[in-house]
C-alpha cells in the first residue's frame, strides 16, 4: 500500500490532465460540497484552501443533510469516491431537489449513474484504488471545477508546482513517516495537535491513523484547545498519551500556538514529536501532511502486523446504512 501512496505524483498528473474540463456555468452565492470520510475530507481541505482566497461561502455536508439554505443559487459538489455512500448520495438527491447546480467527483456507482442519466457535469476518478489513496485525484477534480466555475482558490500552476515539490520530497517524507510510526507504536493514545486554520489536516491524519492502524487517535486544535481540553490535560482519567504536533512554519502565530501547546503536553510528562509542514504553497503543504501521515499509518499498520487496506466495520456499517437511508433513483 505504500505503493500506492507514493505513487501520488503520477495520480496528481492524471487529474491535471482532465484539468479544466468539468465546470458549472452561472453565479453563486455558496458553495456546499458533500462527501463522508477519504472523500468527505476532500471539502474540509477545500474549505481550508478556500479561507483567506475566496470570498463565496463553502460549507462541507458530513452527512445525509443538507443546509436550508440549498437552492439554484448553490453549486453543490458531490464526492464519493465509490459513488455508493448512502449519506452523499441523499444529500446529492436533496441538492437536486432544491434546484441545486450540482457536480459530481466519483469513480462510478450510483452517484455515477445519477450523474449520467440527468446529464450532470462529472469529474472521473481512477477506479481500482482506496478511497483514502484517491485524495490528490479528488482534490484536483474539486479544485478544477471550481477553477472552472469562475471559483477558483487554486489554479492548475499551483496544483503543478505542489506536485513537483511532492515528487522531490518524497524521499524525505518516507522517512520522516517511518519515524513517526516507530514513535506512535506504543501502549499511548496517539493526539494529533495542530493550529487553526489547518484542522483539516488534523482530521485527515486521524483518519489514515483511524483506517490504515486501526487505532483510536484524538484531535487537538489551537487556539480552541486553549479554551476547554487543556483543563481536561490537567487532571486526565486517561494518562497515557502521546503527541504529534504540526504546524505551518509560515504561520507565525500558529506556529506560536502549538508551541505552547508542546510545553504543556511536555509539562505533563508526554513525549512530543513536532513537525513543520514543508510545501512551495499551500496546496504542497496539505499533500506533504496527508503523504506524510498516510504513509506513516501504514507504516504503523506494519509494525502492527495489521492490513491497512481492510476497513471491515466500515463495510458492516456500510450494510447497515443500506436499510436505513432511503432513496430512489
Ligand atoms: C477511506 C474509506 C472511507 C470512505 C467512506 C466513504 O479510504 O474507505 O473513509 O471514504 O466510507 O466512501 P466513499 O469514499 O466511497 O464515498
Amino acid at each position: 500500500m505504500e505503493e500506492a501512496y507514493l505513487n501520488w505524483p503520477k495520480l496528481i498528473d492524471e487529474a491535471l490532465a482532465d484539468w479544466g474540463s468539468v465546470g458549472v456555468r452561472g453565479e453563486f452565492d455558496n458553495i456546499v460540497i458533500s462527501g463522508m470520510g477519504g472523500s468527505g475530507i476532500i471539502g474540509d481541505v477545500v474549505k481550508l484552501l478556500a479561507l483567506g482566497r475566496l470570498s463565496t461561502p463553502v460549507e462541507v455536508v458530513k452527512s445525509h443533510v443538507i443546509p436550508s439554505y440549498v437552492s439554484e443559487e448553490t453549486l453543490f459538489i458531490g464526492v464519493s469516491y465509490s459513488g455508493n455512500t448512502h449519506e452523499t448520495i441523499t444529500a446529492t438527491l436533496r441538492a437536486l431537489e432544491k434546484g441545486a447546480r450540482v457536480a459530481v467527483v466519483t469513480s462510478g456507482g450510483v452517484l455515477g449513474r445519477v450523474a449520467a442519466e440527468k446529464g450532470l457535469p462529472l469529474f472521473k476518478t481512477p477506479s481500482g484504488l482506496l478511497p483514502r489513496v484517491s485524495f490528490p485525484h479528488m482534490l484536483t477534480g474539486v479544485l478544477s471545477i471550481l477553477d472552472s466555475s469562475g471559483l477558483s482558490i487554486a489554479g492548475r500552476s499551483e496544483v503543478e508546482h505542489a506536485r513537483a515539490g511532492l515528487e522531490s520530497d518524497k524521499p524525505g517524507i518516507a522517512g520522516e513517516a517511518s519515524e513517526i510510526a516507530s514513535f506512535a507504536y506504543s501502549g499511548d493514545l496517539l493526539v494529533v495537535a495542530t493550529h487553526s486554520p489547518l484542522e483539516a489536516l488534523a482530521v485527515r491524519a486521524k483518519s489514515e491513523f483511524n483506517e490504515n492502524s486501526k487505532i483510536i487517535v484524538k484531535v487537538d486544535v489551537a487556539p480552541e484547545w486553549m479554551h476547554n481540553d487543556i483543563v481536561g490535560y490537567e487532571r486526565p482519567l486517561f494518562t497515557s498519551y502521546r503527541v504529534i504536533a504540526f504546524y505551518d512554519p509560515d504561520d507565525k502565530v500558529g506556529r506560536r500556538l502549538v508551541e505552547f501547546m508542546v510545553e504543556e503536553y511536555k509539562g505533563h510528562g508526554r513525549p512530543v514529536r513536532s513537525i513543520p509542514l514543508k510545501g512551495v504553497n499551500l496546496v504542497g503543504k496539505v499533500l506533504y501532511a496527508a503523504l506524510l501521515f498516510g504513509l506513516a499509518s501504514v507504516k504503523l499498520a506494519g509494525l502492527r502486523g495489521v492490513d491497512p487496506s481492510a476497513t471491515v466495520s466500515i463495510g458492516r456499517y456500510k450494510k447497515f446504512a443500506s436499510g436505513v437511508f432511503e432513496y430512489r433513483v
